[in-house]
């Protein structure tokens, strides 16, 4: 595994954000697998929401449908009830969609890949690979908002945003290790949420500080670059 990653893994063992979706690092070693469902539904509610504003609707979803069978089984207006105020309609009814699909074309378990994940309505490239990596452990790369930071920083790239998504994608790509990708996806995410923050960000307790080539240069504040619109 390239040292880059396990420098990172090694931080989230000790650093890892607590989410009611999560199996955390200790319990992953003691062979816990993180449930797809759960996975699935915390992926499309944080679609366009906030952690903090998901959790309150992630655990009353779990506590009335605590399956995917018990999903595809609710009324629809039961839950386009419970998703008001998430926004976004057009997810909540693609979350039910998929849940029927998932009951009556896999047989009420979520596929393993993201080729087969991106089959499902409302599971796109990003969706998918967050899935098959956070609930399957395959070595998908998860590339949203704050993976695009901590590597624009740590590679201090500095053409702007939207034209870097491709380097940034790439560099993201090569140090997704083969070994615990799904921790390492919601490592760079963690970091990317608490350390290498938009503005201000914390250099000095972050486990990348050393390789990081923005805090060589000085030029973290300034990265990402994005295009004036
Ligand atoms: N944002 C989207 N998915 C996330 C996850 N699994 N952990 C933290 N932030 C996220």
């Amino acid at each position: 595994m390239p040292a880059l990653s396990s420098e990172l893994l090694d931080w989230y063992d000790v650093h890892a954000r607590a989410m009611p979706w999560r199996v955390g690092p200790e319990a992953r070693r003691r062979g816990v697998r993180p449930d797809p469902y759960r996975v699935w539904l915390s992926e499309v509610m944080l679609q366009q929401t906030t952690v903090a504003a998901v959790k309150a609707y992630f655990e009353r979803f779990t506590m009335l449908w605590p399956t995917v069978a018990n999903l595809a089984a609710a009324p629809d207006a039961a839950v386009m009830g419970e998703w008001a105020g998430l926004g976004y309609y057009a997810r909540a009814r693609n979350l039910l969609k998929c849940a029927r699909e998932v009951v009556e074309v896999h047989g009420g378990s979520f596929p393993g890949t993201r080729a087969e994940l991106m089959t499902l309505p409302g599971i796109g490239p990003y969706t998918a690979s967050a899935i098959a990596a956070i609930a399957f452990d395959q070595p998908e790369t998860v590339v949203d908002g704050n993976v695009e930071r901590v590597m624009s920083r740590l590679h201090a790239v500095h053409t702007p945003l939207p034209a870097a998504k491709p380097e940034l994608s790439a560099h993201a790509a090569g140090l997704t290790p083969q070994e615990r990708p799904g921790d390492y996806a919601q490592a760079v995410m963690d970091l990317g949420a608490t350390i290498c923050t938009p503005r201000s960000p914390a250099c000095g307790i972050c486990p990348w500080r050393t390789p990081c080539a923005a805090r060589d240069e000085g030029t973290q504040a300034e990265l990402p670059k994005k295009t004036l619109k």
